[in-house]
């Protein structure tokens, strides 16, 4: 299941490296972009932006209009799965995400992983929707959050906070942590699964708190679900590329990168690229490492940083991108100038 792709996005994921590697970043639809304030200021909250499919798919296309970029991100996010499962998830101005907390395994599983991703239908009208008006050189990049990052939010109730309780978990509590991340695994295996039947060409893994873990607890909680994430979506059919982003794993990197099945793997800010050429198997695509910070800042070091990845990763496939999401304040003139140089050197 899924279509090969004619982009050159797809193109690198398939091992291929490109003269100039593909662009897009991860947040460029967002609040950087006055267009998508707009849009946002219509909606009545941000998971009704996201449920509502005409919008969520207008939110797509936006950065793809005015900066050409050669992929496009769903516009979604991590945390509606949980909203599925029956947890409340808020948003709320100021204080992040806001997740009705658990306190054990069975505060999960109400609905069944199936009936989870049932829910999340108003996601694949978009996929659908955004899928008709892209051009075909575009790829469409679905998406969900590591069985790790989803658990962990449940976990916590909310995004800020020290991640202490659900490393407690993973130390204290690995059967009841290992039964909240599998149920987690198959509801993501079939909401991802959708994602793909209704046009995604590729799909992303965010594992946005894999940072600072001790070694064993990063196997048993990125390493070890992830893998089983990646077989079951092979299992189900799913063909498409699958870029894991595990963002801090500093050296665990190449044991993710050899053992979970991932397709890519996504660099963040601190990436090294000694390390990462010399660590990571030959010809594997990479995505990232640019600094979000930096591109605000922009000027002369920001041409000389992004001239400097693009040579350093020229030696395998590469995707250019950032280590982490577009900033509100980023300004537009410095995403199109990152694009030019990318592009034309
Ligand atoms: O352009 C894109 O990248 C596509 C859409 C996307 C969003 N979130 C939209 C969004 C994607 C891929 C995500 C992933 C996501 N969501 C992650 C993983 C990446 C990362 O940042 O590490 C995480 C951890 C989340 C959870 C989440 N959602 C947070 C921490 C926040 C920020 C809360 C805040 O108030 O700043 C969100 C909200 C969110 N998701 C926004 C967007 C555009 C901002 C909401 C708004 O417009 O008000």
């Amino acid at each position: 299941m899924g279509q090969t792709g004619t982009s050159k996005l797809i193109s690198v994921l398939g091992g291929k490296p490109a003269k100039r590697p593909p662009v897009w970043m991860m947040r460029q639809a967002g609040r950087h972009l006055p267009e998508y304030l707009e849009l946002r200021s219509r909606a009545k909250d941000f998971l009704d932006f996201c449920y509502t499919p005409s919008m969520a798919t207008e939110a797509t296309l936006q950065p793809i209009r005015r900066y050409g970029m050669d992929g496009a991100i769903l516009f979604a996010d991590i945390l509606l799965i949980l909203d599925a499962m029956g947890l409340g998830v808020e948003f709320e101005k100021g204080v992040g995400p806001i997740v009705q907390q658990i306190e054990s395994a069975s505060d999960l599983g109400k609905v069944p992983a199936i009936k989870a991703a049932d829910r999340l239908a108003p996601v694949y009208e978009t996929v659908s929707r955004v899928k008709a008006e892209l051009p075909k050189e575009t790829a469409l990049i679905g998406f969900a959050g590591s069985p790790w990052t989803v658990s962990l939010y449940a976990i916590e109730g909310r995004g800020k906070t020290d991640k202490s309780l659900a490393w407690r978990w993973a130390h204290g509590r690995p059967e009841e942590l290992a039964a909240v991340m599998d149920y987690v695994i198959e509801a993501t295996a079939h909401y991802l699964v959708k994602q793909v039947e209704a046009g995604a060409d590729a799909l992303m893994l965010f594992d946005s708190w894999a940072e600072g873990l001790p070694d064993n607890i990063f196997r048993e909680v990125i390493i070890r679900p992830t893998t089983k994430l990646v077989a079951m979506l092979r299992d189900m059919g799913v063909t498409v590329p699958i870029t894991g982003f595990p963002r801090g794993a500093g050296a665990m990197l190449p044991e993710y990168a050899r053992i979970t099945g991932v397709t890519a793997v996504g660099l963040d800010t601190a990436a090294v690229p000694l390390f990462v050429n010399t660590a990571l198997p030959e010809g594997m695509p990479v995505q990232g490492h640019l600094d979000p910070l930096l591109l605000i800042e922009g000027g002369e070091r920001l041409d000389a940083r992004v001239r400097d990845l693009v040579e350093a990763y020229a030696g395998r496939p590469h995707i250019f991108n950032l280590g982490h999401g577009v900033r509100p304040e980023t300004p537009i003139a410095n995403v199109e100038r990152v694009l030019k140089i990318v592009r034309e050197g």
